[in-house]
């Protein structure tokens, strides 16, 4: 099996490069490889390499995903995220390859308290969510053969995320004021990077699998017990943290650019089943990176 991978140093790029690895003969591009082009502002570009590389997967992990900066950013959002998305699934089309695709919780409202399933009407609230949700629409048109993984609150030890940032400022500050009236599930690329592999691998037998669904880690918690949790890991660990007083704050303290969903909770069921698989509690994949993090 030959695997084309686009955008390989992101958080959930770096860890394809691992999990995709044990498949077959793997191709990973960037946006400054020379040789290949990996670059989503050039969908020609992108398609020339789909074309001179003939992969039988593609694997897309490239994505425009600053939330707030996209609210002024649209065109480049629409380009990165949905465009050229669209002119992977037609290459993909031509080829008979399977597309592997990645998009958010962003692309619902975020109303209620529920665990929402794969089927339930979108309802983006910002230009993010808008763009993968085109993209996600722009996959599911043009490629038949494709698997859309839905995820959320995505980490890892590489690359800017919310448990990182939150453990510089816990050594950084003593007061601290964070959300805890979203609620959603942290999800480690390392997850999605294997799940992504057992599902490319399980599909090699079962082109019934194809779809979407959401992957997401199990359980859920807000930004607050999130931001709580990692900072027991730490002190656990024996980590020095100057933080003393760590306030809940709504939403509205905090006014962005970008409206974001308050029910970010995904049910990861349909996922689990299809692939005879267990995916752990959002705690378990968040301790460890802590601990790769402060290299304990
Ligand atoms: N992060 C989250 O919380 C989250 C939540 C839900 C869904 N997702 C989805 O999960 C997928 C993976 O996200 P991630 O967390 O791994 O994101 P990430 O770390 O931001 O990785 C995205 C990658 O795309 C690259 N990129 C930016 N502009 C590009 C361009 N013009 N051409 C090619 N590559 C470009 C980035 O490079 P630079 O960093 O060098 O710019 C980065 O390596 C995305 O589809 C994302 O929408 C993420």
């Amino acid at each position: 099996m030959k695997i084309l991978l686009i955008g390989k140093n992101g958080q959930v790029g770096w860890e394809l490069q691992r999990s995709l690895s044990t498949l077959g003969e793997l191709v990973a591009v960037d946006y400054f490889d020379t040789e290949l082009c990996g670059d989503l502002t050039n969908p020609e570009g992108i398609a020339c390499t789909i074309r001179s590389v003939k992969p039988d997967v593609i694997v897309n992990a490239a994505a425009h995903t600053a939330v707030d900066k996209a609210e002024s950013e649209r065109e480049l959002s629409q380009l990165l995220n949905a465009d050229s998305v669209e002119v992977i699934a037609k290459e993909a089309a031509k080829l008979g390859a399977l597309l592997v695709h990645y998009s958010t919780d962003y692309v619902f409202n975020g109303a209620g308290t529920h665990f929402r399933k794969e089927d339930e009407p979108t309802g983006p609230l910002n230009v993010y969510g808008e763009t993968k949700l085109a993209g996600e629409i722009a996959v599911a048109t043009n490629n038949p053969r494709h698997f859309i993984f839905r995820t959320s609150w995505v980490y890892a030890t590489r690359g800017a995320n919310f448990a990182k940032t939150m453990l510089r400022l816990a050594k950084e500050k003593k007061q601290l004021a964070i959300i805890n009236d979203q609620y959603g599930a942290p999800t480690g690329a390392e997850l999605l990077a294997d799940c992504t592999a057992i599902a490319i691998r399980a599909a090699v037998n079962d082109v019934s699998l194809y779809g979407t669904y959401h992957l997401v880690a199990s359980g859920e918690t807000t930004w607050y017990d999130y931001a709580q949790y990692v900072f027991s890991v730490a002190r656990e660990l024996g980590e020095p943290l100057s933080v003393e007083e760590v306030k809940g704050v709504d939403t509205t303290a905090y006014p962005t650019p970008a409206k974001r969903p308050s029910n970010s909770r995904l049910s990861n069921l349909k996922f689990q089943t299809a692939f005879a698989t267990v995916i752990p509690d959002w705690k378990v994949g968040v301790k460890r990176v802590v601990s790769e993090v402060l290299g304990k």
